[in-house]
This record gives C-alpha cells, structure tokens and sequence, in this order.
C-alpha cells in the first residue's frame, strides 16, 4: 500500500495486549502508515481479508544478535532483519556483542541508522555496560542513551563484579533505561558446554550447573533492592533463578525477567537425541524437564515478563566444530512466534492475550517504548498469524545467515503470515518484501 491509501483488514481475530482487547469483531483500518479510526476513514482502496487469522500489535524481541558491525559471515543488520520480518517481528533490541562491542554512542547511531536503511523492522540499539564489554570500566550510558540506545548490556558476558553492577544499576536508576544482565558466575561455570547433570556425564561434556546462574541472579536482585536501579535478567534457566525474580517482585523492585523459546520446548535430554552435534549448544544451556517445567509454571504464574529469541546466529563453519569449541548460539527469530503458540498458547498454559503480552507490552514496558497498541493514531505496526498451521522446522527456509536450531525437523503450530511495520508489509506468505521501505518515525 502507498502512502495516501487507505487499507482495511476485515474479520480478524485482533488480540491486543496494550488494550486488554481480545475480539472478533475489530476491523483495522490504516493510513498513511497509522492506525486510524473507521470515522476518520474514507473508502479503503485496499481490503484485506483476515478471517481465522490473529491480529496482534507490534511483536518486539528485546534480545538478538545481529554481528552487525564486524561479525557480517555470520549475520548483518539486512540479514537479521529479513529474518524479523519473516518470523513475524516488528521490533528487535539489538545486543551490542559486536566487533567492536556497542560501547559509544556514535556506535549506537551507527546501528539505528543501519536498521533504518535497511527498513524492515525497527532496529532498538542496545549499548554496552562496560567499556568493551570487559567489566572493568562503566561504558558513557547516558550519551549512549541520549543517542538512541534502549538499554544496557553486556550479553554474552556476566557482569562480574558485584561492585560494577551496583555502580552500573545506580547509574542507570538516573535514565529511564534497565541494566541486562547474562547472569553467571564464571567460576562455576568457566569450561563448560551444557548442563551439569545426566546428559552431560552420559557424553563426557563439561557441565555448567544451575547454580553458576541462579547465585548471580539473587546478586543482582538484592543489588537492585539496594540501588533503585531498573534490572532486566535475560534468559532465565533455573528454578533458584525464579524464585529471586519472586522475591524481586515481592519487595517491589524494580526488576523485570526473560525466557527463552527453546528453554521452554526442549529438556537436556535434546542432547541426546543430537549427539555431539554442537547445534544444541547455548548459553545458558537446555535444563532438565524438572526446569522446563518450572520455567513453564513462572511464565504461567506472571512472574516472567518477556519472551525473547536469544537470536545468536553463527556461521555453519563455526558450528562445525567439535563441541567444546564451537560457539554458544541458537538462530531463533524466524521460530519465536510459532514457539510461543506451541509452548504456551496451545497447550492451554496462557490466553492467547496473556502470552502475546510476552513479546508486546512485556518488552515495550522494559525497554520504556509506550506504544500505545492498536489505537487510533499508533503506527500500523502488526502481525497478521495462521493460528492453526502445522509446519516443520527447516532452517534451510530461513532467511538468517545461521541456520543453527535444535527445532529442527520438529513440528510447531502457529505461524506468522505477514508482517506490517508503519503501514508497509515486510512480509507475506513468507516471502520477505525488501522494497517494503517503512518511513521512520
Ligand atoms: O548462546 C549464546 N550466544 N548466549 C549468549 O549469551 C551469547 C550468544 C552469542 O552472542 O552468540
């Protein structure tokens, strides 16, 4: 649709967790790249015929790695926003694990400004904690923030002194920003490569065990108690780890949580079936059902605000490796929405609302983005989604330079079929539509 048109989709389901709206009988009306009301609308030039889709309002994946600068065989800024696109999403929080990392805030308008060129989803940089990501030296947050920059990371990385999180957490209590942290002890966890438990002593791999993650999350917690400071824990994977978001949110900190699609689908025994085939490899690693289940019962529970990919996409090279030493990663942009139908909706976990405010009003809050939903005068941001196709994961099929995911051959249900960010469609039926250059605003 050009600009001066006016569009309609008719008869869709509109889940919208910004309005607490879950209804059948919404039409979407669109112009000149917003939401607008029937009122305000003329005749449509353009009618779009959604009845049994889904309807849902600008899906965000606050956490996924594009390489972009330095790392371009292994994904870029274009490559990782085709993969947005084709996976249904609107939004990404981009983590600054680069070469160099993210750390300034010329860096940080340089990936903005990339995402916009490229135009296919709405690129939110994020800057580093740290100078280089090292831990050592506080990275400038505020100029980073002033540039653009929606929150603080040094992913892949734990913040490892409990004295440069406090500083870290204090800081940022002066920005309207949440400090990320990759919560694990390196000495516990130094060396390893899954879990510690059965599967790993079954393979003779090195195991991280629960704890290496769940003593820093309760760190970090109490730090956030101390300080004031706005926490986000990325990729919970332990029950102790939960419990202290519990305890977070029973004393009112300010402190928000994430899981994973694949923490939630798959239990360590997915090692098993995979071998030493290192696709498995993520950090942190695939728990025992035990956790899965624990993780399933919090997201159920409200206790976890986010759904988010850990989109770490790495060349087929890399993952070639034997599996101490290829690299930690899953490519997970392009199976996040079919993971969140599969995982939570249709076994009857979440409402459809409740789990799609996982990856809308969850992130939206976290990264502090208030759209407003589906409203009147919003950007048209939306995903239209096949609530009943069953489809087998093919990575061959994705548009991500890394193809490296354990749900591979398995079958999910859901799936995105077109994505529209400011009134222009990045995707349809799975095709990505490149020209589809949305004006940024
Ligand atoms: O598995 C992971 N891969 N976990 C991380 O925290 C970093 C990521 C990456 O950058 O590859």
């Amino acid at each position: 649709m050009g600009n001066g048109g006016v569009m309609v989709v008719r008869g869709a389901r509109v889940i919208d967790p910004y309005r607490q709206i879950d209804s059948r009988d919404e039409d979407v009306w669109i112009a000149d790249g917003h939401i607008v009301s029937p009122a305000q609308a003329v005749s449509p030039s353009v009618v779009v015929n959604a009845s049994h889709l889904w309807l849902v309002p600008r899906l965000i994946d606050m956490h996924v790695h594009f390489r972009e600068p330095g790392q371009t065989w292994k994904e870029t800024i274009a490559t990782g926003s085709r993969a947005a696109a084709h996976g249904g999403i609107v939004a990404v929080a981009a983590m600054p694990n680069t070469e160099p990392v993210v750390d300034t805030p010329e860096l940080v308008e340089w990936v903005q400004h990339r995402g916009q060129a490229v135009g296919l989803v709405r690129v939110l940089p994020l800057g580093a904690i740290t100078v280089g990501s090292r831990g050592e030296e506080l990275a400038d947050l505020y100029r980073m923030h002033q540039a653009g920059a929606v929150g603080f990371s040094d992913d892949g990385n734990p913040v490892s002194s409990a004295a440069m999180m406090r500083a870290a957490l204090s800081y940022a209590r002066t920005l309207p920003a949440a400090v990320i942290n990759h919560a694990q002890e390196r000495s516990l966890s130094e060396g390893g490569v899954v879990h510690e438990g059965r599967c790993a002593h079954r393979l003779g791999l090195a195991g991280m065990p629960e704890v290496a993650e769940s003593s820093m999350v309760w760190r970090d917690v109490l730090l956030a108690g101390l300080t004031g400071g706005r926490l986000h824990e990325a990729h919970l994977s332990t029950m102790a780890s939960v419990e202290a978001i519990g305890y977070a949110k029973q004393h009112h900190y300010r402190v928000t949580a994430e899981v994973t699609p694949h923490h939630l689908l798959l239990n360590e025994e997915v090692l098993l079936q995979w071998g030493y085939d290192p696709v498995t490899k993520v950090n942190p690693p695939i728990r025992p059902e035990a956790t899965r289940q624990a993780l399933l019962k919090a997201v159920q529970s409200g206790l976890i605000d986010v759904l988010a990919s850990d989109h770490a996409p790495h060349h087929d090279d890399d993952k070639a490796k034997p599996y101490p030493e290829a690299p930690f990663g899953i490519s997970g942009l392009e199976t996040i929405v079919a993971a969140l139908m599969t995982a939570l909706v249709q076994p009857g976990c979440m409402s459809p609302l409740e789990a799609f405010g996982l990856m809308t009003t969850g992130p939206d809050r976290v990264l502090g983005l208030g759209f407003p939903g589906l409203r009147a005068g919003a950007l048209a941001d939306l995903t239209l989604i096949d609530p009943q196709k069953v489809w087998t994961v093919d990575p061959d099929r994705f548009y991500s330079l890394g193809h490296n995911t354990p749900l591979a051959g398995m079958q999910l249900r859901g799936q995105a079929l077109a994505t529209m960010v400011g009134g222009q469609w990045t995707m349809q039926e799975g095709e990505v539509l490149d020209a589809g250059l949305f004006a940024v605003s």
